[in-house]
């Protein structure tokens, strides 16, 4: 019973962090990291943290557009699956390596499960939505974290099997969350008190490839930091983004906007839980803010979490600057529900419904 999870960017890196003891218990487990992401920060910092093994294959395949990286994995990923022969193969998401370990998959004839099947933003412009759509209509197993994401699975007629599991990112927050908040020292060494301070992240395509929308949001962020600090751990893509449309002077005017490096999962999650509010554009992020009982300011005009929305949890403000101050002055009183992304067990039923599948 061979399982080969494929992993490659920091998102896929936290989900396998679910399921990777598992399936190591049970399965002839297979780890193939394609190195979408390199850096010590986006990668290596989250096994370590995540106690994620080391992966049995690096392919190295690094940053290009989207068809060199998509293609390269695919090759890549090819042979090594070919060398394997998986009974079934694991895909986490929705960027670049879910898309092509999912493609080169079938394409030689194996099984696919998708853990956080189903997520829909309905913009075809966003590369995460191909990745999914696709990913999602070649699996076999589709593990969906909420009745949305089932719902829009049904709507589309995909041929696998349905199964709504949770959220997988609640069962990593339920274990790592107290460790975070007992082994990190990020805000002693920040110098902040806890609800003193806001946490930024930003990274979608389409925030930073728009020199507009990014300006706005920095000037956002800026004006936010004039209420309280704005505590940024910058993805190298926005670093680059900003040195690229010349907005450094910008972005290194406001004095509490500190901008710093990203930051491994538990110092990250401890600085979550300390902050006042979030603002991000990051999936992962809208959860883990509603799971540690934090508001989150979305800088988008949609999110596949729209459960978050109806509770109130997140407001997406796109880049409307008066109505964020707006918000972080006055605040507001999101519903209590700890339920909205399942209980915690997702992994759990991911593995028994692929023990099943070897029966
Ligand atoms: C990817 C995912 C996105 C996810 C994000 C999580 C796709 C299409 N996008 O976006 O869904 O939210 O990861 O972080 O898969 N770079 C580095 N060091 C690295 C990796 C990247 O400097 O280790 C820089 C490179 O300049 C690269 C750029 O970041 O060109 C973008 O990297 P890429 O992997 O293409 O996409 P992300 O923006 O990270
Ligand atoms: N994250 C982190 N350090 C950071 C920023 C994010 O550990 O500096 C974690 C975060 O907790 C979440 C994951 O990275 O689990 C989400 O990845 P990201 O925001 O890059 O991608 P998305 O979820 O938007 O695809």
């Amino acid at each position: 019973m061979k399982v080969i999870s494929i992993v490659g960017a920091r998102p896929n890196f936290v989900k396998l962090a679910a399921v990777a003891d598992l399936f190591d218990e049970f399965f002839d487990h297979v780890v193939i990291h394609t190195g979408q992401h390199y850096d010590y920060e986006l990668s290596r910092v989250f096994f370590r943290d995540l106690s994620i093994r080391e992966p049995d294959y690096y392919l190295g395949v690094g940053s290009g557009t989207h068809g060199y990286q998509v293609g390269e994995m695919v090759k890549k990923t090819e042979e090594a699956l070919l060398r394997e022969k998986p009974d079934i193969v694991v895909v986490y998401g929705d960027t670049n390596s879910t898309i092509a370990g999912s493609v080169a998959a079938v394409k030689a004839g194996f099984s696919v499960a998708h853990v956080e099947a189903g997520l829909r933003s309905f913009d075809m412009g966003m590369q995460e939505e191909i990745n999914r759509r696709v990913t999602d209509h070649v699996s076999k197993y589709l593990f969906a974290p909420t009745d949305t994401s089932v719902m829009n699975l049904l709507r589309e007629h995909v041929p696998g099997e349905i199964y709504l599991t949770g959220d997988v990112h609640v069962d990593v927050l339920e274990k790592w969350g107290r460790i975070a908040a007992e082994k990190s020292r990020i805000t002693e060494k920040l110098g902040i008190r806890d609800n003193e301070y806001f946490v930024a992240t930003i990274h979608r395509a389409e925030n930073t490839d728009d020199r507009t929308r990014l300006k706005a949001i920095i000037k956002i962020l800026g004006e936010a930091s004039r209420i309280k600090p704005v505590i940024f751990p910058i993805h190298p893509r926005t670093r680059k983004a900003v040195k690229n449309h010349g907005l450094e002077e910008l972005l290194s005017k406001y004095g509490d906007l500190r901008v710093i490096d990203p930051l491994g999962y538990l110092d990250f999650i401890r600085l979550l839980m300390g902050s006042s509010m979030v603002l991000t554009d990051s999936g992962g992020v809208q959860r883990e803010a509603y799971l540690l009982g934090k508001r989150v300011i979305v800088f988008r005009d949609r999110t596949e979490w729209v459960e978050l929305v109806k509770y109130g949890w997140v407001k997406l403000v796109d880049v409307d600057i008066n109505e964020v101050i707006k918000l972080l002055k006055t605040g507001w009183k999101p519903v209590r529900n700890p339920y909205l992304l399942g209980d915690g067990r997702a992994g759990e039923r991911i593995l028994r419904v692929l023990k099943r599948s070897f029966q």
